[in-house]
């Protein structure tokens, strides 16, 4: 059995994914890793939304991001969770990243591959956010916040390398 520990050495993002589909229960439980993760003041004001491959939302945030882009900035992952939360929350964007965390590192855990996914801020909080938060089925005054795809590794990538000495102060 792997600890937390054998996941947060070992993990890495991936950005490349096999055709296999990921079953429900194991989109229930990254959903549930995600809503279980600590919140600031226990607000859980967390609401995620499943949206598969092929639904049209992904394809005009696609467009709307960059319609002549040759890579899918979704990497053609089975599955896409978008994070929304409380806009007029202090700590929205703290508690969405932990969560998103939590489902980064069950899915390695269980022998999927995921990818934590900023890149579509501009697209989703930009001037056609009120549409995207109701074609994603945020709740009243949320925002976007963070997404994470996953799907079945096609690739490995080696952990990153960290510079213990540049990075940590010890007093
Ligand atoms: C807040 C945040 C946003 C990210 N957005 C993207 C993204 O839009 N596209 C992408 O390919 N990777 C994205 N990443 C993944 C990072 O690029 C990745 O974590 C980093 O390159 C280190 O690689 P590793 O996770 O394999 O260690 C994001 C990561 C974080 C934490």
């Amino acid at each position: 059995m792997s600890t937390v520990l054998d996941i947060i050495n070992t993990r890495s993002s991936i950005r490349k994914y096999t055709d296999q589909p990921v079953p429900e229960d194991i989109c229930r439980c990254l959903v549930e890793a995600g809503l279980k993760a600590p919140t600031a003041a226990n607000k859980r004001e967390i609401h995620i939304s499943v949206v598969g491959k092929d639904h049209p939302v992904q394809a005009e945030i696609q467009k709307d991001l960059n319609p002549d882009a040759k890579t899918n900035f979704f990497y053609d992952a089975p599955v896409t969770l978008y994070l929304s939360a409380d806009e007029n929350f202090r700590w929205s964007a703290l508690d969405a990243g932990i969560a998103v965390e939590n489902i980064h590192l069950l899915a390695a855990d269980l022998g999927l591959g995921s990818v934590i996914i900023g890149i579509v801020d501009g697209v989703l909080n930009g001037e056609k956010k009120a549409e995207y938060a109701a074609k994603l089925g945020f709740p009243e005054g949320y925002r976007y916040e963070i997404a994470i795809a996953f799907g079945y590794p096609d690739t490995t990538k080696e952990p990153h390398a960290i510079d213990f000495d540049k990075d940590v102060t010890i007093l």
